[in-house]
């Protein structure tokens, strides 16, 4: 999406107003199966729209109501990694804040860099550490150029979706993420070196829009499905097809939940 589509969007959106966006990540696309009577527009049909290289994408922007919301699940998003300059790939949540957004729910695939968090965890992000050499946000004045970033993941969110995994019996962790540019996994050293930084998970996504999102004053939350344990803590070597089929698995458990938040919150 860009900032010129907002008239082709509303146009193609019909009346329907957002108030909760969920980006979906690799292999998490199964959120989409629970709307009710969804709007899909495929990222091809959008004039300008990057489209997503990789595979786990089905690709499109998909309207709906869940409980009490009317969300638009953004299924695969672009990464700076394809070479495209950070504000390009953050278009998408400026428009979404145009279309009505307040509430910005950010997913992704990431490496564990705790060996007690193992592959086919859920993880809610509790802050993120920005380590892509990027931002979205340079060169870019329409608004405050320094945004607070001290309570990025909305905390009464954050509490509210703890509730809700106790009562469903949802082992959830909670951490930082940080975001490396990619495209390669890490070395072993990399993953040592993001562990003493503070890091929990790691990931190629998500700080660019999140930024985005709180420049623009949004409700932010973020979760990550570990698909594998970061290289050199014992697990095997890394292939995206395997970092797919386990998202997929641990992806069910965070429909779950997001849909039991969206009824209830
Ligand atoms: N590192 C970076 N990004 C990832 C990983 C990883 O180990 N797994 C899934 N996305």
């Amino acid at each position: 999406m860009s900032e010129g589509n907002l008239e082709f969007l509303q146009e193609r959106l019909d009346g329907f107003v957002p108030d909760t966006a969920i980006v979906l990540g690799s292999g998490l696309s199964d959120l989409t199966d629970g709307l009710k009577d969804p709007i899909i527009i495929p990222y091809t049909d959008i004039p300008g729209c990057p489209t997503p290289e990789v595979p786990g994408h089905k690709g499109g922007l998909y309207a709906g109501t869940v409980g009490k919301h009317k969300i638009i699940c953004l299924a695969g998003r672009t990464h700076l990694y394809e070479g495209l300059d950070p504000r390009y790939i953050t278009m998408s949540t400026r428009d979404l804040k145009e279309l009505g957004v307040k509430r910005f729910i950010a997913t992704n695939a990431a490496g564990s860099l705790r060996e007690d968090m193992p592959a086919g965890s859920l993880m809610m992000i509790a802050d993120h550490i920005n380590f892509s050499g990027k931002n979205p946000l340079v060169g870019f004045s329409k608004r405050p150029h320094f945004p607070d970033m001290s309570a990025v993941y909305t905390p009464d969110l954050r509490q509210k979706v703890r509730e809700i995994a106790n009562r469903e019996n949802i082992n959830l962790f909670e951490g930082v993420y940080i975001m490396a540019l990619g495209p390669n996994y890490e070395t072993p050293a990399e993953v040592r070196m993001f562990r003493n930084l503070g890091a929990d998970a790691v990931g190629m996504s998500t700080v660019p829009e999140v930024i985005t999102a709180v420049n623009f004053d949004m409700e932010v939350m973020g979760f990550s499905v570990i698909s594998n344990l970061g290289a050199g803590l014992g697990g095997e070597n890394l292939n995206h097809k395997e970092v797919l089929n386990i998202v997929g698995q641990a992806g069910s458990k965070l429909s779950l939940l997001l849909r039991k938040f969206l009824e209830e919150v």
